[in-house]
């Protein structure tokens, strides 16, 4: 017998890069799933919108910031199978934001030089997200 496919969820994801080079990701609140991991801001995207328009929501809401959708360009694809469901997660880039970082739903915020993201253990999706950061800044 072949087993169902998973379903595939869509999250967008972004990096925020302050004028030093660094690198916000912000710790997973308690009570989540992946708690006390640290991500890529963003999340799912919903029925009927585009990723842009996902990732500028998921931003007001977590951080309390507004972009515009011609600062956020898409960089790479994340892709992990987890037990339930197959993740598929842009990562955009983004200089500029009005607005100040603050932690509405995460646990703790860090501006972190790229290569020094490895020391934060992140959920597998993001893992691969590093490097090409890393290569990329
Ligand atoms: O808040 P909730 O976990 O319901 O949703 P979310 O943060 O929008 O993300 C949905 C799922 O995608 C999470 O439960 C994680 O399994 C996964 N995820 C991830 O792997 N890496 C991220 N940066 C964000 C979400």
């Amino acid at each position: 017998m072949t087993a169902a496919p998973l379903p595939t969820i869509l999250v967008v994801a972004v990096a925020l890069i302050d004028v030093d080079g660094r690198v916000l990701i912000a710790k997973r609140p308690e009570g989540k799933k992946l708690a006390g991991l640290w991500e890529f801001p963003g999340g799912k995207v919903e029925p009927g919108e585009r990723p842009e328009q996902a990732l500028i929501r998921e931003l007001k809401e977590e951080l309390g910031i507004d972009v515009s959708e011609n600062c956020l360009s898409p960089f790479v694809f994340a892709s992990h199978a987890y037990d339930s469901f197959h993740l598929l997660m842009p990562l955009y880039l983004c200089r500029r934001w009005d607005g100040v970082v603050t932690a509405r739903e995460h646990d703790g915020l860090a501006w972190v030089k790229p290569s020094k993201l490895s020391d934060y253990p992140m959920p597998p999706a993001d893992e691969p997200l590093v490097a090409w950061l890393r290569d990329l800044l």
